[in-house]
């Protein structure tokens, strides 16, 4: 089955902290590393290591870490023959904290992600017409997304829109998206800032379905996921894993859909296997370092008590 994402690659540089600083606080690191990171990279990391053929298309700049972000998804097996090295452009780079419990901050720089434009979404069309299913996140510009939404057939490639991070989705033709993907953050976002507390979860999934969207996946955590439809909200618990580091357990999320939905399943078998990547993710360090194998999916879903778990 064939996957093609768009989006960012970005270098992870990863700080471990005693816990999440507070505005204008300084506190003590534990342990400083570089991953290779961006949610575009991410995705297609984790569908490629999940048994997809991925093909990831996206800007870096002309520098040492796009290489080096290269060399690590050819690694995992990602074409990355569509991704451009720009000159002038710094590759994008992330700057994460990460709590005792896993959370997590994160600031980033776009640098070249921020170059993908309609001229390139232009150019690439050909290629995403061909696959199963397009992966889609917002580290990249509006305008260029919006094109491909538009020029794409309507019923192939299938679209996994993640909207992270949050933005203003009016630019977006949303009635091409097959999927979307917020989670409780992102969705409030969507839905003009309102707090999503558990009342308002079926709520604020109406009021995005009616914008046109086909499905809607929230990702809740450690609530696990829920699918909305137009009769109500099912839910979807979270595996009870030990977590050392959350990042990426939404890229993980939306590649393990993507590759599930590709593979012919439906929506709710796809959402528990995604729910089950996500849990294996979050219980390893760093970005695409954490991102687990169809075989280690396979085998959590078999043996789950084997894992490490949470109280
Ligand atoms: O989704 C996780 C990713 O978000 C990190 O790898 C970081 O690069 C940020 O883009």
């Amino acid at each position: 089955m064939k996957i093609a994402v768009l989006g960012s690659l970005n270098m992870d540089l990863v700080m471990e902290v005693e816990r999440l600083p507070r505005p204008g606080e300084t506190v003590p690191g534990r342990g400083f590393a570089r991953y290779p990171g961006g949610k575009g990279n991410n995705q297609a990391i984790a569908a490629a290591r999940l048994g997809a053929e991925a093909r990831l298309f996206g800007r870096v700049g002309q520098d040492r870490y796009g290489e080096e972000l290269l060399e690590m998804a050819q690694g995992a097996g990602v074409d990355t023959s569509g991704v451009e090295a720009l000159a002038g452009a710094a590759t994008g780079v992330a700057l994460i904290l990460v709590g005792p419990d896993g959370q997590n901050m994160i600031g980033y720089a776009p640098g070249a992600n921020g170059r993908v434009d309609e001229e390139y979404a232009q150019r690439i069309l050909p290629w995403l017409r061909e696959v199963d299913v397009l992966l889609l996140q917002l580290e990249v510009p509006l305008p260029p997304l919006a094109l491909i939404l538009r020029r794409l057939p309507p019923d192939r490639p299938l679209v996994v829109l993640d909207p992270a991070p949050a933005r203003d989705l009016s630019p977006l033709p949303l009635a091409r998206v097959d999927y979307l993907t917020p989670n409780r953050e992102e969705l409030a976002v969507l839905i003009g800032g309102r707090a999503v507390d558990q009342g308002e979860l079926v709520r604020a999934g109406q009021e995005l379905l009616s914008t046109g969207v086909r499905n809607l996946v929230i990702k809740a955590d450690r609530d696990g996921a829920y699918l909305a439809e137009s009769g109500g909200v099912t839910r979807f618990p979270a595996y009870r894993v030990q977590a050392v580091d959350t990042t990426a357990a939404g890229d993980a999320f939306n590649a393990a859909l993507a590759v599930s939905l590709a593979e012919g399943k439906g929506p709710y078998e796809a959402i528990g296997f995604a729910n089950a990547a996500a849990a294996l993710t979050v219980t390893r360090k760093g970005a695409a370092s954490s991102l687990p194998t169809k075989a280690e999916v396979q085998d959590f879903l078999r043996h789950p008590y084997r894992y490490p778990t949470r109280d």
